[in-house]
């Protein structure tokens, strides 16, 4: 059996820190602080020239109202929904929150930069959608982390894609267990990483989510892809789950030197002034390292422009659930 999160009620501001690695009393209850990443990408921040050592995290992040469920959606390969999944997903940890990963993708790419082990046989998002077990059966605790929790994907579960197509309720296999976890561990943020299709496990994702994030590279025109996703959204909204939203567009692989990420970026929040997050990923070759060590950027190199913008990125989408609650 897992370690679980305690439930919400019982966990104290005091408690939920006892156990939180490298965070002394002193700075757990320092004054929550905005961040955003400068644009020279230094640790400088808006607070005059005093500098915040992200690596601490000495910040508790508010929690959201209601659990916040996250579909990290984009129907092509290699624009960074991996990557996004696991930072944020840590980022938001490292705040003190209860995050749960489910790998959705049999590559289970996501498992492995949260340190989570998913060989053939590892019993995961496999069995919750196919078997009807409860994700709390199989979810892992990752090393990065007391409050990070993973559900596993091993590379069984590209057949669930094929033999999900003749079972009943094959849509909403996900949210049921989503729904169940959430009473039972006190969530606060769940992350779908999915495969890039928009096949039956994708669509499972979005059914249990009342939340879309889609990154976007910022190194071609990627709105054409952005197009067919909208397309598939409004089908969900239409018939499956009419409380999803595309919340969040965060913009990856930035690089600040060429015109093209610039004017990606300068269409994409023409088109999405709302959902564009402030915060900005530059392309680094640490972010693209860290799992080949089984980490996360946050913990392989805490300190690099990388770490520093996905950390804000991920305090940037915890603010904005206080806002929405406004
Ligand atoms: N900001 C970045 N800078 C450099 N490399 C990145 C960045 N984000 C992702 N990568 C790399 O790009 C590749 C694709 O990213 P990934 O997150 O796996 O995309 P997806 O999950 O959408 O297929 C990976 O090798 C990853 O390490
Ligand atoms: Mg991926």
């Amino acid at each position: 059996m897992a370690l679980f999160f305690r439930k919400r009620k019982q966990v104290s501001e005091d408690e939920l820190w006892k156990d939180h690695n490298n965070v002394s009393r002193e700075t757990a209850n320092a004054p929550r602080r905005a961040v955003r990443a400068d644009s020279s990408m230094t640790a400088a921040s808006e607070y005059g020239d005093e500098y915040i050592d992200f690596s601490q995290a000495p910040v508790t992040l508010p929690r959201p109202a209601e659990p916040r469920i996250f579909v990290i959606a984009n129907q092509k390969g290699g624009v960074g929904k991996t990557t996004t999944t696991v930072n944020i997903a840590h980022g938001l940890a490292m705040g003190g929150l209860n995050v749960l990963v489910v790998d959705t993708d049999p590559q289970g790419n996501a498992s492995t930069a949260l340190g989570v082990p998913h060989e053939p046989g590892t019993k995961g998002t496999y069995e919750v959608l196919m078997d009807g077990v409860g994700i709390i059966e199989h979810a892992q605790p990752s090393p990065h982390s007391p409050n990070l929790h993973v559900l596993p994907a091993a590379i069984d579960l590209a057949s669930a894609e094929l033999e999900l197509v003749n079972q009943r309720g094959r849509e909403h296999r996900m949210r049921d267990a989503i729904n169940q976890y959430i009473e039972e561990s006190g969530v606060d943020y769940v992350f779908f990483d999915c495969p890039p299709s928009l096949g039956l496990l994708t669509l499972n994702a979005l059914v249990a989510s009342t939340e879309i994030m889609v990154p976007i590279q910022t190194e071609y025109y990627a709105l054409e892809g952005v197009t067919q996703l909208m397309r598939t959204i409004h089908r969900v909204k239409g018939n499956l789950n009419d409380k999803v939203e595309l919340s969040t567009i965060l913009l990856t692989m930035f690089d600040a030197r060429t015109n093209l990420s610039r004017e990606v970026a300068e269409e994409v929040r023409k088109h999405f002034p709302g959902q564009t997050l402030d915060n900005e990923i530059p392309r680094s070759v640490r972010i693209a390292e860290a799992p080949s060590f089984r980490q996360t950027v946050l913990n392989y190199q805490p300190k690099s422009p990388g770490a520093i913008a996905y950390l804000a990125a991920a305090h940037e989408i915890a603010a904005r659930a206080t806002k929405m609650e406004e």
